[in-house]
């Protein structure tokens, strides 16, 4: 079950004003094709800072010792370096000198298959206690005069507690993976060069995220109605009995499309994307840690958290909100 929550955002809040000083674009357009009012972006701070107090945060609100977690895993896509991972540099941070730790590559969809992860190692018995993080940094690997992506992306991070339960609180994953559509979300390595390569591939500048913004768009409209369904079938639970979804918080158009072609009322997906932008991974967690602190998680609430992402990559898991959790992270 998960027993905690917590997040960190940067302080600087950067408006869809402060992008048409950037570049050519409008508060009126962003807002009306993506929902986005606003967004935090670093002024210093890297991936792992974020998530080490986001982290700190959700063990404090599960009321539980760094000691007692056996499991780091950390969904990014921008880890501050290679080596050490995000993770490891959660378990400096913390003092949590017990746990195993690594970083989970899996785009947008990242928590949901950290949180599938680390639900299994716990049921199976292998480990007992974990901390599941989504952090980005994305204003790094972003085109600053790109404008067709600069202004979807925000920075932070949300993490969860996952504890064992006699009750299980987590009730079913479904996820999938599609290789061969890779090309429409793209954040290119480093290149690939060494003594051995005759014709050596040119430095590149910076990674950057290109996207075909349409092929996404119409990939996460398809993938979260088929994740939101088997997700639902897979648990047991009827949709109709789920107060609220938390989808990865990307585009307004994108939820509101699911929820017109399912006919799910719009209000019970909940989404913080107007002030926080597209935070990637940590956008699910983020939210939950809103809703928590908010006071809008009941005990027995079933939960439907649903992504998208870079692979191309989706899932949902389907949680059970358990009444011991607290609210004061
Ligand atoms: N301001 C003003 N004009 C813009 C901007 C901007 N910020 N960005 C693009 N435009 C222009 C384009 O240049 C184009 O102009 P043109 O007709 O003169 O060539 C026009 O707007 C239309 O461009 P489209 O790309 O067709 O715009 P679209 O309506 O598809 O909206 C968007 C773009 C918002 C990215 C949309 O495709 C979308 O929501 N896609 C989903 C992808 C997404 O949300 N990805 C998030 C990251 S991926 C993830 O989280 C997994």
């Amino acid at each position: 079950m998960i027993s905690g929550t917590g997040s960190a955002l940067p302080e600087n809040r950067v408006t869809n004003r402060d992008f048409e000083r950037l570049v050519d674009t409008s508060d009126e357009w962003i807002t009306t094709r993506t929902g986005i009012s606003a967004r935090r972006i670093t002024s210093g701070e890297n991936t792992s800072d974020f998530a080490a107090r986001a982290a700190a945060n959700a063990l404090s609100s599960a009321g539980i010792d760094p000691l007692d977690i056996d499991l780091v895993i950390a969904a990014t896509v921008s880890p501050d370096s290679f080596t050490p991972t995000v993770s490891c540099q959660v378990q400096a941070a913390l003092g949590l000198s017990k746990a195993t730790c690594f970083d989970l590559w899996a785009g947008c969809t990242g928590f949901i298959f950290a949180l599938m992860t680390a639900d299994s190692l716990i049921r199976s018995g292998v480990l007992g206690r974990a901390l599941v993080i989504g952090a980005e940094v994305l204003s790094k690997l972003v085109d600053w005069t790109d404008r067709s992506t600069c202004v979807l992306f925000g920075d932070g991070a949300g993490a969860v507690v996952l504890s064992q339960s006699e009750r299980p609180g987590i009730l079913a994953h479904f996820t999938g993976s599609d290789g061969t559509r890779g090309g429409v979300l793209r954040i290119d390595g480093v290149p690939l060069v060494n003594p051995w390569i005759a014709d050596p591939q040119p430095p590149k500048p910076n990674s950057v995220i290109r996207m075909d913004g349409q092929e996404v768009f119409k990939f996460a409209v398809t993938a979260m109605q088929k994740s939101i369904r088997r997700v639902c079938e897979l648990s047991g639970i009827q949709l109709d009995d789920v107060p609220y979804i938390i989808p990865h918080q990307a585009n307004d158009r994108i939820i509101e499309s699911v929820a017109g072609r399912m006919k799910i009322p719009r209000g019970r997906f909940y989404t913080d994307l107007d002030q926080r932008g597209n935070t990637s991974a940590a956008s699910i967690p983020l939210a939950l840690d809103e809703m928590n602190r908010a006071g809008l998680l009941a005990p027995q609430m079933p939960l439907l958290l649903v992504g998208f992402g870079g692979g191309l990559t989706w899932g949902a898991s389907m949680i059970r909100w358990m009444p011991n959790s607290t609210q004061d992270s």
